[in-house]
């Protein structure tokens, strides 16, 4: 099994796993052969990468840190929440809080496993999606800080409505392909203070949630808005929902520009982070994070290319590799393991893009 970004997938390449839509249905099923028809259908749903039949590297099974019907149920909740606001109908906090639960019941059972992107990625439109993989990955920084239950509810509510002021701002702007204006850009900015407004006025919902939804463009460094408030101004769940925000947008394919691999991400977050975000969350997070996802087909400082089969906590950098490719470019029927956490004198340069990644396909 590999994992492929749609850019590269041709057609009659056979899906390996279930691809579902927002709604929870299967899109296409695993075994199904792609068509040209299917291919654009699932570029028009934002869905940015999938996983293929492979036979060098043959099946890999891919650790979920939440399940497959849990993130249905959340996004199916948060997308019934966005469209009730917008017809008016109020937020129904109840829905919203034990889609969470859920969500923090999982991911603390599975606290051991590293967060994979695809697990999220390749089933949703971007909003919907963006809420629950923003969620996700602040109550792992949030598990991983040591907060207890009620910290990590409060966390993990406010990361799922942290945009939930886009519902007050016209789509026109939201979804412009465009750079836009200075006056669309303030008019974007205000979804922070409308969504803090609106769930505030909610009790079922706690006002350091609602913060989240006010704090969460504020930067570290002061330079970001509505207020510019700095460091410690900046309330902790705020802090954190600032990096899982940033990682997830820069992951995922988007109208304006194509999504960066995990591992530019956090190269980014490490880099240009440093002044944006609150440096112990962020490592907290980034530990959390496998830079070289399950499936992906990489290259080695030997000239090799490899698929990554699994991903451990204690060096996620350095996954068990197959090597489907020698370093003199010829494919090896029979790959061979390689653990990178062993042999030090080896480790990956970069996660390949399109036509590279189906060499021995
Ligand atoms: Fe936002």
């Amino acid at each position: 099994m590999r994992l492929l970004s749609i850019d590269s997938v041709k057609e009659n390449m056979q899906i390996a796993r279930n691809i579902y839509a927002a709604d929870g249905n299967v899109l296409l099923g695993e075994g199904m052969a792609l068509t040209r028809g299917y291919i654009e259908r699932l570029k028009d749903l934002g869905i940015s990468s999938v996983y293929i039949v492979d036979h060098l590297t043959g099946d890999i099974e891919v650790d979920e840190l939440v399940t497959i019907q849990t993130r249905i149920d959340a996004t199916k909740a948060v997308k019934e929440t966005m469209n009730g606001i917008r017809k008016g109908l109020g937020l129904d906090g109840d829905k919203v809080c034990k889609s969470v639960d859920k969500l923090m019941d999982e991911l603390v059972a599975n606290r051991n496993i590293i967060y994979n992107l695809v697990d999220i990625r390749a089933m949703n439109d971007y909003n919907f999606g963006h809420s629950i993989a923003v969620c996700i990955l602040s109550l792992l920084a949030g598990i991983f800080a040591g907060f207890g239950y009620r910290k990590l509810k409060e966390l993990g509510v406010g990361a799922i409505l942290h945009d939930i002021g886009k519902v007050f701002i016209s789509e026109k702007i939201l979804n412009k392909k465009d750079k836009l204006s200075p006056e669309e850009y303030q008019e974007i900015q205000k979804h922070t203070i409308l969504g803090y407004e609106f769930l505030r006025k909610n009790n079922q919902i706690s006002a350091v949630s609602a913060h989240v939804a006010w704090q969460h463009h504020e930067h570290f460094d002061g330079s970001g808005y509505p207020r510019g408030l700095k460091g410690n101004e900046i309330h902790e769940f705020a802090r954190i929902v600032a990096v899982a925000d940033v990682f997830d947008a820069l992951s995922t394919d988007r109208i304006y520009r194509k999504r960066f691999f995990p591992h530019e991400v956090v190269e980014y977050i490490r880099d240009k982070g440093k002044e944006l975000f609150d440096p112990d969350f962020t490592r907290i997070l980034l530990e959390r994070i496998a830079p070289f996802p399950i499936g992906a087909t990489v290259l080695l400082n030997t000239g090799e290319k490899a698929v990554v089969m699994k991903v451990t906590k204690d060096m996620p950098s350095r996954p068990l590799v197959k090597v489907i490719i020698d370093k003199d470019g010829v494919i090896n029927q029979q790959p061979v393991d390689l653990d990178l956490k062993k042999d030090l004198t080896k480790y990956i340069i970069e996660e390949l893009k399109d036509e590279e990644s189906v060499t021995g396909l």
